[in-house]
């Protein structure tokens, strides 16, 4: 009898472990613990911000529908409820660490592979066994377990890993809304320039007496510095003219995000006073130095926000492109000072007739970068 019973309790002992074991989402706070320096890089990235404080991503989502919100695919990828918020079953939610997470550091770290498919790939979720520590992905060479996670080298982490997301993404009109990546094009690329390898290891106790770690930072158009790095802009002149070679280093196009407008500004100042400009007032006057996305619906009218357009166009400079840009009709003189500059609006200018942005930030437009160049004598 005592023996049955001790059976019994151990058997409860056993379910209870594995009731618990079933919600075992590590939350990104969690990793804090050990890894606080990628934690606080983390904490400062794109990949942080969620539906409830990306002001433009929320503004946007909740204009193409207040009850679906299909975007959690790659916005809140960890939600527990994941079908429920696509289908319009259920709303983001504040208390719900799966859905403040954004693109949490569990989530990433435990894609298995990622399948492509037609409208937007999709990132495949290793399975956890049951009653086992999580075991999570990376690139370490032997990586040490934790008594929170078991760790495994996966090669996926060098190749596919952005390939999920990033890769691009086409609205119910087969219309592309965005494209960042190739059919086959590698993530290792986009790890060296978004992921630079920074100072100290992975890891609190460091054990393995790493050197570097990589950054979990992810810059991106938000850095100013940073952003200045994937164009080179040349100005040549003759006489009565001015060349200007725009050269994207990156490997990506110059514009992915279709809500965004990148733009060059050219001016010519003789003793410091403006004598000839590329554009009157606006700078779309000069289209082929006006870099966007743009739609129309099924009437061929223009709209602003991608999700129900029927027909999409864009001007845009690919991966490693160059593209020469030539201005007449001005009289050069030695001395002259050639201006061009490149700038950013985060969110376009015709956003804001659809949806009101508060943050500062989206009004204005920001310096990507500038290049000068004196005339001399020919
Ligand atoms: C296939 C994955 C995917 C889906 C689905 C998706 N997005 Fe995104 N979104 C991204 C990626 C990747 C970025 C970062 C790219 C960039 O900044 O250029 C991004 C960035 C954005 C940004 C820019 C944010 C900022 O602050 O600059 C906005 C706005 C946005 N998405 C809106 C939406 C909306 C609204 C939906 C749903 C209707 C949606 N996205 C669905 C992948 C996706
Ligand atoms: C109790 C400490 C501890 C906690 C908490 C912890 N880790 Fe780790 N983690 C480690 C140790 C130790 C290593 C091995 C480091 C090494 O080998 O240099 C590691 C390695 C890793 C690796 C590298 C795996 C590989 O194969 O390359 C990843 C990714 C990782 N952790 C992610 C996370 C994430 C995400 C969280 C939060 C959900 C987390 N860790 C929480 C201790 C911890
Ligand atoms: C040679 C360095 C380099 C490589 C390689 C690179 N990027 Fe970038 N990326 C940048 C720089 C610099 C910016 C910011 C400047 C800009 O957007 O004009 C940027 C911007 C971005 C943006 C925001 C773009 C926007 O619309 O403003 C996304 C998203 C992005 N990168 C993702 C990726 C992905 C995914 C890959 C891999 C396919 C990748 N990057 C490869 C340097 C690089
Ligand atoms: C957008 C995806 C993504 C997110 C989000 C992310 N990581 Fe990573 N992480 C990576 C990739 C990719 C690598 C491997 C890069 C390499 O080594 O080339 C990596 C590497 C690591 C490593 C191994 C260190 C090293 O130098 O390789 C640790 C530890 C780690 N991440 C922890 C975290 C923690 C903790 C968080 C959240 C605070 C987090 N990651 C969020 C993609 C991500
Ligand atoms: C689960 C989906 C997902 C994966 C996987 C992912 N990203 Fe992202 N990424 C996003 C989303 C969504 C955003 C925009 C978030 C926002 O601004 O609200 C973003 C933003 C970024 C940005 C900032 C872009 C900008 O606007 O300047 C960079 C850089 C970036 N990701 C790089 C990477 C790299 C490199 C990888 C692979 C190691 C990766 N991401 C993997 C979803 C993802």
């Amino acid at each position: 009898m005592k023996y049955l019973l001790s059976q019994f309790i151990l058997l409860i002992f056993l379910f209870s472990l594995s009731l618990q074991a079933k919600d075992k989402y590590l939350d990104n706070h969690s990793c804090n613990e050990c890894h606080e320096k990628i934690y606080e890089e983390y904490q400062t990235s794109a990949h942080a911000k969620s539906y409830f404080t990306d002001e433009l991503h929320k503004k946007i989502a909740d204009k193409v529908s207040n009850e679906k919100y299909a975007c959690a695919t790659c916005h809140m990828p960890m939600a527990n409820n994941l079908k429920d918020l696509i289908s319009g079953k259920a709303r983001p939610n504040k208390n719900n660490k799966t859905h403040t997470d954004a693109i949490s550091c569990y989530f990433c770290h435990t894609i298995a592979y990622v399948k492509t498919a037609h409208k937007h790939n999709i990132n495949t979720k290793a399975r956890q066994a049951e009653n086992f520590k999580p075991t999570l992905y990376g690139r370490l060479v032997d990586p040490d377990d934790s008594d929170k996670h078991s760790s495994s080298k996966n090669p996926i982490y060098g190749q596919k890993v952005c390939m999920g997301c990033h890769s691009h993404k086409l609205n119910d009109n087969n219309v592309t809304i965005f494209r960042a990546m190739q059919k086959k094009q590698n993530s290792l690329e986009c790890i060296k320039c978004h992921m630079p390898e920074l100072e100290g290891g992975a890891e609190k106790i460091n054990k393995k007496t790493r050197a570097t770690h990589v950054s979990h930072k992810f810059l991106g158009i938000y850095d100013k510095e940073f952003r200045a790095t994937g164009l080179d802009i040349n100005i040549s002149t003759t006489a009565d003219s001015i060349e200007i070679k725009l050269t994207n280093k990156m490997a990506h196009p110059l514009i992915i995000q279709p809500s965004r407008v990148k733009y060059l500004e050219v001016k010519v100042l003789r003793n410091g006073k403006e004598i000839w400009k590329n554009y009157k007032e606006k700078p779309q006057e000069d289209k082929k130095a006006f870099f966007e996305y743009r739609f129309k619906d099924k009437d061929g009218k223009k709209i602003i926000i991608p999700a129900t357009a029927y027909s999409g166009e864009m001007n845009n400079l690919n991966m490693k492109e160059s593209k020469l840009l030539k201005y007449t009709g001005m009289k050069l003189k030695k001395g002259d000072v050639v201006k061009a500059t490149m700038f950013v609006r985060f969110a376009k200018q015709d956003c804001q007739q659809v949806i009101k942005l508060e943050d500062e930030k989206f009004k204005k437009a920001h310096l990507l970068k500038e290049v000068i160049y004196r005339v001399e004598e020919k």
